[in-house]
């Protein structure tokens, strides 16, 4: 099995609700799938750059425009794309570490997105719909917030935004771990959420391990 952890969150591990997450949940999968190829990609670290003009003709003109070539700069522009499309086509299970910023994803996983969800990229774009290039068979959010969120609250843009962008390229598997009202000046159970959302990310791994550990080479 091939996981490709893509971490949106700047903070270390010690300060990161987030990101002690997926430490459980790696934590997890490294015990009972110890063939698991995880490829991680700290976007802090190699950060995405905003889709440019030149990118968007090379993935998107030619589905509009028949017959359009891209050219040598828009090819150029296109280059992150495809290094970490790459990565992703090669993934059984895709799993986002995501704080809630502003009640969404923090920008840089947008940035992420925008170039990875492209046509010609993850999939092919035609008027019958998405046809996937890639194999991705779940996907996993690992997310915290400050404040608390009930389901469906509508103030959640987060976990909209993940689940109708990957729908739409043909992933319908979204499962989520979410520690919730982790602001500790307001609320005084932000531990206890926090350790039954590790508890869930952990529950989420052995899931998946069991699923897809030893189907999936
Ligand atoms: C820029 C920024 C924006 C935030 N916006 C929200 C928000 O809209 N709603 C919310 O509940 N918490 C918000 N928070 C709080 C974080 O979601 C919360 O502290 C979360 O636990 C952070 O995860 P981390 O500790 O893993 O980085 C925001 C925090 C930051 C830094």
């Amino acid at each position: 099995m091939n996981i490709l952890h893509i971490c949106a969150d700047p903070k270390p591990t010690e300060e990161s609700a987030t990101k002690q997450l997926a430490v459980a949940f790696f934590t997890k999968i490294a015990q009972l799938s110890p063939d698991t190829n995880i490829t991680n990609v700290d976007l802090y670290e190699n950060p995405p750059p905003y889709l440019s003009y030149q990118a968007i003709r090379g993935f998107w003109y030619p589905v509009f425009i028949e017959g359009h070539q891209p050219t040598e700069l828009e090819s150029k522009e296109g280059a992150y794309a495809i290094e970490q499309g790459k990565l992703f086509n090669e993934s059984d299970v895709v799993v986002l570490t995501v704080p809630m910023w502003n009640y969404s994803a923090p920008g840089i996983l947008k940035s992420w997105m925008d170039q990875v969800l492209s046509p010609s990229v993850t999939y092919n774009l035609d008027k019958t719909g998405a046809r996937p290039l890639h194999r991705v068979k779940r996907l996993v959010l690992l997310a915290s917030s400050g404040d608390t969120f009930k389901e469906e609250d509508p103030r959640d843009s987060l976990s909209p935004l993940i689940r109708d962008a990957f729908q739409a390229v043909g992933i319908y598997e979204l499962s989520i771990a979410w520690a919730d009202g982790q602001y500790e000046f307001i609320y005084s159970d932000s531990e206890q959420r926090k350790a039954m959302a590790v508890e869930a990310a952990d529950e989420l791994a052995e899931e998946i391990a069991e699923e897809l550990g030893s189907a999936v080479s």
